[in-house]
């Protein structure tokens, strides 16, 4: 099969579904395997929250579904094409204007401004940088640090480049965010006013979102959870 046939190979119930990965397998190895056939979907407009515990695989699913990394086997399909047989152009406009990625260690660059590091991801895509520079101001009054915009990411409290961070994943208007822990290191009232920042982003900018997190009671708060144990998804029961 030609990468052009392969490309236009749609999934006929794509519908509302956004993401979906099937008998996703990723070894490492060193640590052995990792994802044993992880199998998700996540429909257009639904916040997902996976759990489970440290170093079961969270950051590796999210990066993967972020085509940040390769799954050993199993297949990704955004909007029901296969992503890895995007072509290179393909997979950076994907990751560029698709996604927007929190990192759990937020990735901030230290030296540059809150509003450089939110305009960064237009600046690749060559958006001239005095709309990147107007963007970047927006999304940081969005996340109520518009007043800081000039300074620099090292300056920020953690809980405040935690929102950079959120800005950042949000500046190119994506339509699906993945969060890896955007609340971990945060103390419990962070955590909550960043959590809530986040659910009236999805709502407002109609996102599709998945968010890995330890913070149960936050997950509660998604439509639904997905259990990541022992390399497998389980989806477990929300309001018990
Ligand atoms: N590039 C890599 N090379 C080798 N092993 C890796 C690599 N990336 C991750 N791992 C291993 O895969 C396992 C899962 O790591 P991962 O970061 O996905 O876990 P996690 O669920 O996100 O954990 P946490 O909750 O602590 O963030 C760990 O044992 C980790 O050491
Ligand atoms: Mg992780």
């Amino acid at each position: 099969m030609t990468v052009t046939e392969n490309m236009t190979r749609e999934r006929p119930d794509s519908g509302g579904e956004v993401l979906r990965a099937e008998g996703l397998h990723k070894h490492y190895r060193a640590a052995g395997e990792i994802l044993s056939g992880v199998t998700l979907s996540l429909q257009r407009g639904e916040m997902v929250a996976v759990v489970g515990p440290s170093g079961c695989g969270k950051s590796t699913l999210l990066h993967i579904l972020a085509a940040l990394d390769t799954p050993t086997s199993g297949t990704v399909y955004f909007a029901g094409k296969v992503v890895s047989s995007f072509s290179n152009s393909e997979l950076a406009e994907f990751r560029n204007r698709q996604i927007g990625f929190v990192w759990q260690r937020h990735h901030l660059l230290a030296d540059f401004t809150a509003a450089e590091n939110v305009a960064f991801p237009l600046f690749l895509r060559g958006v001239s940088t005095s709309t990147a520079q107007a963007t970047a101001h927006e999304r940081l009054d969005q996340v109520g640090l518009g007043s800081r915009a000039e300074s620099s990411a090292a300056s920020l409290s953690g809980g405040e480049q935690q929102r950079v961070a959120l800005a950042r994943a949000l500046a190119g208007d994506p339509a699906l965010l993945l969060a890896d822990e955007p609340t971990g290191d945060l103390d419990e009232q962070t955590a909550e006013s960043v959590f809530q920042l986040m659910q009236s982003l999805h709502r407002t900018r109609q996102l599709t979102s998945l968010v890995a997190t330890h913070n149960l009671s936050l997950a509660r708060r998604c439509d639904r959870i997905l259990n990541l144990e022992h390399g497998l998804i389980t989806e477990r029961v929300t309001n018990v």
